[in-house]
């Protein structure tokens, strides 16, 4: 890759490691991202991109890290709807301003959202209806915490659902979608990434789709609109982050980097296995990243204001 010219004259940039947090535990889905990217990153860079895992508060303690981290391109923090649009509307002194403390790099990932179930739970929607009937308000979600997008796929699901489930946090999916597997939890909403291969498995049953279309990896399961809940409709963003205040050179080359990996064969086609959309090329960098967060942030305030949500 042909580094912009204004970075080569300032000095090589990258010239040591570049470090992507992750504001989420290990096993997630912005960490099943995150090291394919890394490793394409890398490859891009010509230096080696750790994944730096600070998971717990829904995201916020991460993405703190992030905004608080040296401004000079070599820590790049990954984040979604939930961190950079949705937690404002939860939390009354959020730690970062996911506007300002911040320079965009872009978006790199949309992802449609599963409804899934510890197989004992039963073998479909319908079963899961009637259990929902008999059991009111007993049924456990697991979460990666107050304003992830778990949390925000189950307020919908419980809504849609009239539930009254208890939601259950996590220090991410990884951890939320583990004791799913097991039980100990009943049901999570989370990002397909990470339900596709557990369904395949059978650790997991996978019940219903946000989105509009079923996926081809999970093709008897239905959509929401199919099941009669239209209003459990979710695709879930994600984009990547430097702190405000890196200098445009650098960030610049790290967006270029990033747009480049995302045209790479194999991180589409292994993205492709896991139902994770690449946003065409106008849909990505700074601006529409810009323009999406401005979007974003005044319709969570909006739907949570609606759902009742009162600020932490
Ligand atoms: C994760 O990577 O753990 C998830 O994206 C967390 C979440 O549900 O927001």
């Amino acid at each position: 890759l042909a580094a912009p010219a204004v970075a080569r004259a300032e000095g090589k940039f990258p010239s040591r490691p570049v470090t992507m947090q992750v504001p989420f535990a290990a096993g997630g889905p912005t960490d099943v991202m995150a090291r394919i990217l890394a490793q394409e990153l890398s490859a891009v860079l010509g230096q080696p991109v750790p994944v730096e895992n600070i998971g717990g508060a829904g995201g916020i303690l991460g993405t703190q890290r992030t905004a608080r981290a040296a401004p000079d391109g070599y820590t790049i923090g990954l984040g979604h709807m939930g961190t950079h649009a949705a937690n404002p509307s939860f939390y009354k002194q959020l730690p970062y301003d996911p506007v300002e403390s911040f320079t965009s790099l872009g978006l790199f990932a949309i992802n449609p959202m599963v409804l899934a179930i510890w197989p004992g739970m039963g073998k479909s929607l319908a079963e899961l209806r009637d259990w929902i009937g008999r059991n009111e308000g007993k049924l456990t979600l697991a979460t990666a915490g107050t304003g992830s997008v778990s949390y925000l796929g189950a307020l919908l699901f419980d809504r849609a659902m009239n539930a009254k489930a208890t939601l259950v946090p996590y220090r991410g999916a990884g951890p939320a979608l583990q004791d799913t597997m097991n039980g100990v939890t009943q049901a999570i909403v989370d990002q397909a990434v990470t339900v596709i291969p557990q369904a395949k498995g059978g650790s997991l049953r996978a019940l219903m789709v946000t989105v509009g279309e079923r996926l081809p990896q999970l093709p008897d399961v239905p959509t929401s609109v199919e099941a009669g809940l239209p209003s459990f409709d979710i695709a879930v963003w994600n984009a990547a982050f430097v702190p405000r205040g890196t200098p445009e050179p650098i960030a610049r080359t790290l967006t270029e980097a990033i747009n480049t990996v995302l045209e790479n064969a194999t991180v589409k086609s292994r993205f492709g296995d896991m139902a994770i959309q690449i946003p065409p090329p106008e849909q990505r960098g700074p601006e529409p990243l810009r323009a999406l967060m401005a979007r974003e942030i005044p319709r969570w305030k909006q739907l949570t204001r609606e759902a009742g949500v009162t600020p932490e």
